[in-house]
């Protein structure tokens, strides 16, 4: 009887072995080379060069001095990556580069995909996880990284109609209604999406927005835009510092935060929120989950890189957190936030 495919003798442990297929390996492969085509298209500005017209590798190379040979598979694996695309000979950007990748435009997420590139240079990543010294490179809770934030909320401040469309839904499942006298926390607003989709359904809700000063003024902007400003007030600086008022909010939204920090850090930030709402006031909690799909797993190593403390937790971890901060009434409502109220 012949021998089974991918089965040979090992003769150290003298038995045959099942040699285990290599596809898992050669996709990491892919995934080195495609990052590294990346990084270099995004340090050539290779789609503002698209854009201009040297659209084959025989211009790039004539226009730029490039290597023809080098221009074509770069060329190449970034059309295979769905960041441009070929009809002929002819390369050509697609609506997400167009949008994305050209730096002259507001939307432009280049400098932000650059940076991540920051955690390898002296294999940073691989030193956190020996120590747990962290983060990685940059800390976004810090103030530095104000033009991450632009650039990862680009399309919102651009397009301000674009958030209201996902955030209307929000408030509905959560029972939370827009109403005269409503007073609402955002608490690191960013954009803030949620709580503007409140004020546009009432006149009378306000919103006090706290974030960092650059931030701020961008968001004001879009409220300007929304035909809301008036019903806003900002608080200006670092979240741990600016003192709130207290028993003097009804609601406040906690969007994209926590999964910055530690639980520790969670249980004073709650506690201090705790103060700030009146009594049967609501605490909204929305965060990167527990990682699940591929998307997750990313976000949560992108959180362990990016934050001293911070890292997806579930609805246990929270409800854990609430609790000791003195909030009742915990409530998951599956895929949407967490809500829970102060006694
Ligand atoms: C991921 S964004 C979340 C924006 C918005 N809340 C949402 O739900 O999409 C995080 C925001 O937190 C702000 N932030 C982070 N650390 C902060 C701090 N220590 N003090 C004030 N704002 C902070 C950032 O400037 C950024 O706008």
């Amino acid at each position: 009887m012949g021998k089974e495919k991918g089965v040979v003798m090992d003769t150290n442990l003298k038995r045959e072995v099942e040699i285990p297929k290599t596809e898992v390996i050669d996709q990491s492969f892919d995934w080195l080379y495609f990052t590294g085509a990346l990084r270099a298209a995004l340090e050539l500005r290779l789609w503002e060069k698209v854009a201009a017209g040297l659209n084959t590798p025989g211009k790039l190379a004539d226009k730029e001095g490039w290597d023809k040979k080098g221009a074509q598979v770069l060329l190449d694996v970034i059309c295979h990556i769905k960041l441009l695309s070929k009809d002929g000979e002819q390369y050509a950007l697609v609506p997400e580069s167009e949008m994305y990748l050209m730096p002259d435009k507001p939307t432009y997420k280049g400098e932000m995909l650059l940076n991540e590139f920051h955690w390898e240079a002296d294999g940073k990543l691989a030193e956190s996880i020996r120590t747990g010294k962290r983060p990685v490179s940059y800390d976004v809770t810090k103030p530095n990284v104000t033009q991450l934030w632009m650039a990862d909320y680009s399309s919102s401040w651009v397009y301000p109609e674009s958030m209201a469309e996902i955030d209307d839904h929000l408030w509905d499942s959560l029972e939370v209604k827009a109403r005269e006298g409503l007073r609402v926390l955002d608490l690191a607003c960013g954009p803030a999406p949620r709580s503007l989709s409140l004020a546009r359904r009432h006149p009378g809700v306000r919103l006090t927005w706290l974030d960092w000063k650059d931030i701020l003024k961008t968001a004001m902007k879009v409220a300007g835009e929304l035909g809301v400003s008036r019903q806003v007030t900002v608080l200006t600086g670092d979240l741990w510092q600016v003192a709130l008022d207290q028993e003097s909010f009804d609601l406040a939204f906690l969007g994209n935060l926590t999964h910055f920090f530690s639980p520790e850090d969670n249980i004073r930030l709650f506690q201090k929120v705790f103060a700030a709402l009146a009594p049967s006031g609501l605490i909204v909690v929305r965060s990167v989950a527990r990682p699940e799909s591929s998307l997750g797993v990313s976000a949560d190593l992108w959180l362990y890189a990016a934050s001293a403390g911070g890292g997806a937790y579930g609805f246990k971890d929270y409800q854990a957190m609430l609790e000791k901060a003195g909030f009742t009434d915990i409530t998951d409502i599956e895929q949407v936030p967490i809500r829970a109220r102060k006694p």
